[in-house]
């Protein structure tokens, strides 16, 4: 009999356990590694892309979550996604100018999820995708299993996506399983894709035969009365949409939808079964008991009076403090700009005297750009100088101190 080996301490994994291919060429999420670091008592943080915690809506929603548990154990139980709940989401989806039916809803625990659901429903094994060269980081995490040819576009930082740059890589044969794209207040860059580019990218995607993953989880997070809508107001066929509660309520509710065709609707339940089997009863009762109450639109109204406030002084305070020459975007909405630093400046080797020196701290542009070695790039993106800046997670004042100690900053090293 072959002798039990020791328990090992948890450090390291048995060479003789072999580990799927793909997990050898996993990079971990540059990001999150930031995060951790810079998220430190003390530090001044424009890193994260956190919702205001002083602004949950924690008393009607304990509220709403009393209730259901009160009057009805079904919400602690297995049970198909809650139609209530789904036909709250239609009545959402007007207000972005969405006219959909509660058949095209599919209920999900969180936008990632859905990401996560439409990336194994479209994308084959090697398959291709198109992305922006700066883009969310957990679309690149939802496709990596299946490591992916990744074509990446570059992004005009007032209009979007760059159209063109899409169309070339079809008109050379490319067929990407989907395009990915965000329509309004684009995580990191904070920009909205204009009405021409929007008609323009569905014009593409019906003649190409591409579905777009369209992911707006900033998009009832808007500032301006001029907003963008999604593009699933425009096309119902080829346009996927993906939303979310975590920035209108709560991201600890893990709580996203989809809307697609009802068609559909089975082939999306067998791949979520496999994750989480669905999603959690209590808190899809909970959410629609918080929205039974009419409490959602004065609380989206209160974020945006707050968020908007955070916005115009994050905006005031860097056209004051940073180095001349900077560009920024002026975000219609969501939580984050985008700044282009003048001259030589490297934004990641900036962070850590950031953090040590002026305890503030900021996100890198080289955290977003899609993973190079796998990509095909129609131009290459320098994010090197650039950082992504988070303002509804800071009062007005803290972002006037923020700002001023990473001004003073910029000011020594550029
Ligand atoms: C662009 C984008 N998509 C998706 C997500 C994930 O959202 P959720 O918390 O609903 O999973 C985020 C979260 O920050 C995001 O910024």
């Amino acid at each position: 009999m072959p002798a039990i080996a020791p328990p090992s301490n948890g450090d390291t994994i048995r060479p003789d356990i072999s580990l799927a291919n793909w997990t050898h060429t996993m990079k971990r999420s540059v990001l999150r590694q930031m995060l951790a670091v810079v998220s430190q008592p003390g530090i001044l943080s424009f890193a994260g892309g956190l919702p205001a915690a002083e602004l949950f809506p924690t008393a009607e929603y304990a509220e709403a979550l009393q209730r259901v548990l009160a009057d009805d154990n079904r919400s602690l139980q297995y049970g198909p996604p809650f139609r209530p709940l789904k036909r709250h989401i239609v009545n959402l989806m007007r207000q972005r100018g969405v006219s959909c039916s509660e058949e095209q809803i599919f209920i999900t625990t969180g936008a990632q999820q859905a990401l996560n659901v439409l990336a194994n429903l479209f994308l084959n094994h090697r398959g291709s995708v198109i992305i922006e060269e700066l883009v969310y980081s957990g679309i690149q995490q939802a496709i990596a299993s299946k490591q992916p040819r990744i074509l990446t576009v570059p992004t005009d930082l007032d209009a979007g996506i760059d159209v063109e740059a899409v169309e070339a890589h079809l008109l050379r044969g490319e067929r990407p399983a989907f395009l990915y794209a965000i329509s309004e207040a684009h995580n990191p860059l904070g920009v909205s894709l204009s009405l021409s580019r929007q008609q323009h990218l569905i014009r593409l995607a019906q003649q190409y035969g591409v579905p777009i993953v369209e992911d707006d989880p900033y998009g009832f997070l808007r500032y301006e009365v001029e907003a963008a809508l999604p593009m699933r107001g425009l096309d119902s066929d080829w346009i996927f949409y993906v939303g979310s509660f975590s920035k209108i309520l709560a991201p600890a509710l893990r709580l996203g939808w989809m809307v697609v065709p009802e068609a559909l609707l089975p082939k999306l339940t067998v791949i979520k079964e496999a994750y989480d089997l669905e999603s959690s009863a209590l808190i899809q009762r909970s959410v629609s008991a918080y929205l039974d109450a009419g409490y959602l639109p004065a609380h989206l109204q209160r974020l945006r009076e707050a968020y908007g406030a955070r916005r115009d002084a994050m905006l005031a305070a860097i056209k004051n403090y940073f180095p001349t020459g900077t560009r920024w975007t002026r975000p219609s909405g969501g939580m984050f700009i985008w700044v282009e630093l003048p001259g030589q400046v490297n934004t990641a080797e900036l962070l850590w005297t950031a953090v040590d020196e002026y305890q503030v701290a900021f996100i890198p542009g080289i955290a977003f750009c899609a993973s190079a070695g796998t990509t095909e790039t129609a131009s290459s993106s320098n994010a090197d100088h650039c950082m992504r800046l988070n303002f509804s997670n800071c009062t007005p004042e803290m972002i006037e101190e923020g700002i001023g100690r990473l001004g003073q900053l910029l000011h020594r090293t550029t």
